[in-house]
């Protein structure tokens, strides 16, 4: 495009006047189509889109105003500048002629010099818009991936701290992965936007991190645990909440985390909050880690299977968990077939 003067298409319906509009332009060493009516200048600029229009009005059947109607309702053609050239000097028409998308007027008789540098300087223009318009695609491009680069890095790092509460405590290996995706799952069947569930999901692989700060001989003690031992269990959604509560996430994750153990009633903890009270993210996990759990083996029993686990949250449906969570995690596991992965 920009290794030509640029490409112009002249209209006008009398010859004497298009010829004399085209040979200044051609002298000037611009490349020039022209064209007798407004139907086969509308055909010319569809067809094959100018740089530039330079648009009589008064023409028989579809005179100025509609060629320059028609062009900006094309999604070809609806940048090109038009230039109105005519005889028409009424403040009205040239109102009418700005309305409808023109650039400029030039009024004939007019004066080559100009003519040329009214083209000059649309082209010109036009040819800077267009730079501009490449140059901030490139830049959105260059964001979005330098943004995908930091969720992976933020996924690695967050996975690689899953990992290390997990190393220390065998039996729940896997756990948070699960639970994570257990969570996503109900998420998606509550129809929650893919941005909240990708907070979801990093909040649910490390909804346990705190458990780091719980001495590994409780965690994998098999049989029941004293009270003590359970008081300080009880103390890893606050850990959890420590290690993450620094890190700028674009979501709660450090006040999710907190809340996973939360019940509807007040009986959860560390905060006894109650239904409102806690984040709907939590809701969602808590759901997804007593199901988990209890599906799962454990250190002091073997596992209590599916139909235990959707028992528990049915009974305590609207009492300890989320009705609207319950409910989307049953059709999960009745109606779509869901099944936590080994
Ligand atoms: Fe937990």
């Amino acid at each position: 495009m920009t290794d030509s003067k640029g490409k112009i298409l002249a209209v006008d319906d009398t010859p004497a006047s298009l010829k004399l509009l085209t040979d200044i332009l051609k002298g000037e060493g611009y490349e020039v189509r022209s064209a007798i009516s407004g139907e086969l200048a509308l055909h010319s600029a569809i067809t094959n889109p100018p740089e530039l229009v330079l648009l009589d009005i008064r023409m028989p059947e579809m005179d100025g105003f509609e060629v320059c109607r028609r062009l900006k309702a094309q999604s070809g053609t609806r940048d090109v500048p038009v230039i109105f050239v005519s005889a028409l000097s009424e403040t009205d028409e040239k109102v009418l002629g700005f309305e409808l998308g023109a650039v400029d007027f030039v009024t004939k008789p007019y004066q080559r010099e100009e003519l040329l540098a009214r083209v000059r300087a649309h082209l010109e223009l036009n040819r800077l818009r267009h730079h501009l318009e490449d140059l901030v695609e490139e830049r959105t491009g260059e964001l979005r991936e330098s943004e995908k680069r930091l969720r992976t890095s933020l996924l690695d790092s967050v996975t690689a701290l899953a990992a290390t509460v997990e190393m220390r405590d065998p039996y729940t290996a896997g756990h948070q992965r699960r639970v994570a995706q257990l969570a996503v799952a109900i998420a998606r069947e509550l129809m929650l936007p893919e941005e909240q569930v990708e907070g979801i999901f990093l909040a649910s692989v490390v909804h346990d991190v705190g458990k780091i700060q719980v001495p590994a001989e409780i965690l994998s003690k098999p049989g029941r645990l004293s009270e003590l031992e359970f008081r300080i269990i009880k103390e890893h959604p606050q850990h959890g909440f420590d290690v993450l509560k620094s890190i700028d996430f674009p979501w709660p994750i450090a006040q999710i985390v907190l809340q996973h153990h939360e019940r509807l009633d007040g009986s959860g903890y560390p905060q006894a909050l109650k239904s409102d009270q806690i984040l709907s993210d939590a809701r969602i996990i808590a759901v997804a880690d007593v199901v988990e759990a209890m599906v799962s083996h454990r250190p002091y029993r073997a596992a209590l299977g599916v139909d235990v686990a959707l028992e528990e949250i049915t009974r305590n449906r609207g009492v300890l968990y989320d009705p609207a969570v319950v409910d989307a995690c049953l059709r999960l596991f009745r109606e779509r077939d869901f099944s936590l992965t080994t």
